[in-house]
Formats: C-alpha cells, structure tokens, sequence
C-alpha cells in the first residue's frame, strides 16, 4: 500500500482505488495511537508565524487549517492573514491546552532550540507533528523524540526543503534507477552568509539576540545532508570536522549561548556503505545557497548552483551534458490546487503535500523520524569534532535493526 517516493500522485491513487474515503480514518494502528480522525479533512495548527506562515498546506484538499499561534502579536497576525484562520492563541502551549480537540496535527516552526521541546509537547498531547528543520540540537533530544514517536506511533516528519528540490527529486530518481551505480564521493553545502553576526536582522531581532546570534553551523547540517540521504538514503558513521571563525562581526564563544567559536564548518562523512560525503554549512562565505555534486561509478550529476554553475551530468562514456530536470511541481505528483512553483527550489508545496498525504493514506512520510534524523545527527557529532580539533568521531544510528 505505500507508494515508492517516485510513485506519482494518480499512479498511487489508480493503484489503490481512487481516493481514500472518509471511512478509512481513524483506524488504530500500533503502537496504540489514531493516524487521522474520523472527517475527511486533516485538521492542522501551526506554531510560529515567521518561516511558519509562509506554507501551503491550506492548498492541499484534504487539509484545513484550524488553530494558529506564535508569542508576537504581529506574527499572529501574519499567520491569521497567510492562512485566513481568525482561531489565534498566544502560545503553543496554551493551544495544546485549550483547543487540543480542534486540530489532528502541528506545523511546528518555532525556532531550532526548541524543535524537540516543542514537537514532543505536541506529540504526548496525541497530535502529528510537522516540524521546520533541524529535529534537534543534541543526540539526548534526538533520542527522547524518537522513543515519543515509538509508543504513540504518531507521524512526525522534518520539513527539510532539500529533500524535494527539483534536482534533489532528479537525482534521487536517478539513483533509484541505478543510473548512477555506486554514490562513490558526494559534495553537499549549504552557504548563508551573514547568518549569526551581530549585524544579521535574523540574528538580532527587536534588539535582542535571536536563536540565531552565533548559532554553530553544523546544529543546522540538514540542507547539506537533505542532499545526500535524501537521494540515496544512506547513513553517515563517522565524521571529521574543522571550523573556522572569518568574521569579527561574528560574537565570540563567549558571547554566545552555544559557546561556539566557528562561523564556517566543514566535515568529512564517511557512510555506511562505504561512501565519502563532504557536507558543509557556513555562515560567512561569499556564496549562497543549497547545492548538491553526486559523482557515480557509472554517471556523475551537478546541481545548479548561486555563481551560475549549470546542471551537468556525466555519462560512462565521458563528456560533459545538460542535465535536463523537469518542473515536477507542474505536473500529477501534487494535487491540482498547489501545481506551482513554490519556495526553496519548488520545495514547499511538495513537503505540504507529502505531510497531508501521508497522514490521508495512513503511512509514514518520505522524510520520516529516521531519515529526519540521518539528516540532524551526523551535524551534531559534526560540530563536536570540530571543537576537538577534527578528531574523527562515532555517529550514533537509531535506524530500527
Ligand atoms: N529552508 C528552510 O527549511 C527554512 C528556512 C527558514 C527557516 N527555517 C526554520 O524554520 C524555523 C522558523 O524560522 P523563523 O525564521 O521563522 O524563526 P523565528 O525565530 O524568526 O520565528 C520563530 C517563531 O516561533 C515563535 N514561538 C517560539 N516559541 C513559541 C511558543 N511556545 N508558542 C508559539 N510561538 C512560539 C516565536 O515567537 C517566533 O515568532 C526555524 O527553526 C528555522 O530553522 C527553515
């Protein structure tokens, strides 16, 4: 019953029988907890109205946006306009609270530090989570979401917009078909300049120290790595990371609430089939932006990048060629209603679908808590070896045996 992630839209649908009826909700499944209730709509709030308001799940047929909330009146108001929801509250938890019988589910885009705090409180509450990247900032969090998960057998998934980059869809697909053969070396980089300094609007918010105020790059590895498990699945198992520290308008270890001394991280993965991955995340380079290089025993694929590099792709046979990547978004593997191009690299929309989909056809995401997690865990170990000088460290799996 659950379709292969380059299953489309009408193919799942045909293959299944149309489209699933109101009646197929609410089954129990294990681990005791109800996928989706009973009513034909998913009912969804959502939590931060920054990122978070910013989204395209009210676009999906089968959802309906029901409850929102953030701390800030503005953004309040900025998530009651983008989704024309007037059910507003003050705070995640007074929502969870006192209209917990009004939604099925949370959109959790409050900021990084409290992604786990915040989607565990959802998920003790009997709510499915969708969560902004990353799943957390430390193993321990990354094992309290997971044993949550176990024993309420509800969904959470991590929005991580790599993961459905047009390209990332390409290669993914590519790969699948075993155009590639082996992913022997893959290059992976997240650039964002300016990200952390005390002159950075996002870092330093109303006068204050945002999250963000000297933020250690490889706690935020998951648009890097969205790039390598999102196409082949597979886990880093050791790592090796040297950090830098460039800018002076970067806060000292110090000043900052990490206690990180590094604006630029850079890390060497090895993966547990025996692949070499370079994923980097810096905030002060002269560069923007996601992009992925995946070079194949048999053929090799470039993403496009911000310095206008060109898709390219290499066969067995040598020589440099376009790489064509359809729209994917123009076509069925989205319902009709959000069939456009959408933020971070047509991205958007898909995560959106995929979280509503998911929760409809009873199943788990794409980007479920593991591969969520193979995302996050590989950075945080990351960031330790950098402050230990590179010294190649152990990361921890929590893929079930
Ligand atoms: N490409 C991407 O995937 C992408 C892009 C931007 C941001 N993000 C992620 O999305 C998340 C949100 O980003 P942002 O830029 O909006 O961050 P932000 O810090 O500007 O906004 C977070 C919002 O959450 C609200 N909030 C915090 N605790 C709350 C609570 N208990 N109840 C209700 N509201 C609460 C805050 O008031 C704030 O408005 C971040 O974790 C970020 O990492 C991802």
């Amino acid at each position: 019953m659950v379709p292969q992630n380059g299953c489309t839209r009408r193919g799942f649908l045909q293959a299944t029988g149309a489209a699933v009826p109101a009646t197929m909700l609410g089954t129990q499944v294990a681990g005791g907890a109800i996928w989706a209730p009973s009513r034909a709509k998913i009912r969804l709030a959502v939590a931060g109205g920054g990122f978070g308001a910013g989204h395209h799940w009210h676009e999906h047929p089968s959802c309906e946006i029901t409850a929102v909330t953030d701390l800030v009146e503005e953004r309040r108001q900025a998530l009651v306009t983008a989704y024309r929801c007037p059910n507003v509250f003050p705070s995640l938890e007074e929502m969870l609270d006192k209209a917990a019988d009004q939604f099925d589910a949370v959109a959790v885009f409050t900021d990084a530090p409290n992604h786990a705090k915040h989607s565990i409180m959802c998920m003790e509450g009997g709510k499915h989570v969708v969560c902004a990247c990353p799943v957390g900032l430390t193993i321990e969090e990354l094992k309290s979401l997971l044993e949550v998960k176990q024993r309420t057998g509800l969904v959470y998934m991590m929005h991580e917009s790599s993961y459905y980059r047009q390209p990332c869809i390409a290669a993914r697909e590519a790969w699948k078909e075993g155009k590639l053969g082996r992913l022997c070396f893959s290059e992976v980089e997240y650039y964002h300049s300016g990200i952390g300094t005390r002159r950075n609007s996002l870092s330093r918010w109303q006068g204050l120290n945002s999250w963000r105020f000297g933020f250690p790059p490889m706690l935020y590895p998951t648009h890097s790595l969205g790039l390598l498990v999102g196409v082949t699945g597979e886990r880093i198992v050791q790592v090796s990371c040297v950090g830098q520290r460039v800018g002076n308008d970067f806060p000292e270890a110090s000043e900052n609430q990490y206690a990180n001394p590094f604006d630029n991280e850079i890390a060497l993965g090895i993966t547990n089939q025996g692949n070499i991955c370079r994923f980097a995340v810096c905030w002060n380079i002269a560069a923007d932006g996601e992009r992925g290089q995946w070079l194949g025993e048999k053929m090799s694929l470039w993403m496009d990048g911000s310095a206008g590099q060109p898709l390219a792709r290499r066969g067995p046979t040598g020589g440099w060629r376009p790489w064509e990547v359809p729209n994917f978004w123009a076509t069925d593997r989205l319902p009709e209603t959000m069939r456009h191009n959408s933020g971070h690299g047509g991205s958007s929309a898909f995560l959106c679908a995929e979280f509503i989909d998911a929760l409809v056809e009873q199943r788990e995401p794409a980007i479920d808590i593991y591969e969520s997690i193979a995302m996050t865990a590989p950075g945080i170990i990351a960031h330790q070896s950098a402050l230990a000088g590179g010294k190649q460290l152990t990361v921890p799996q929590f893929d079930p045996a």
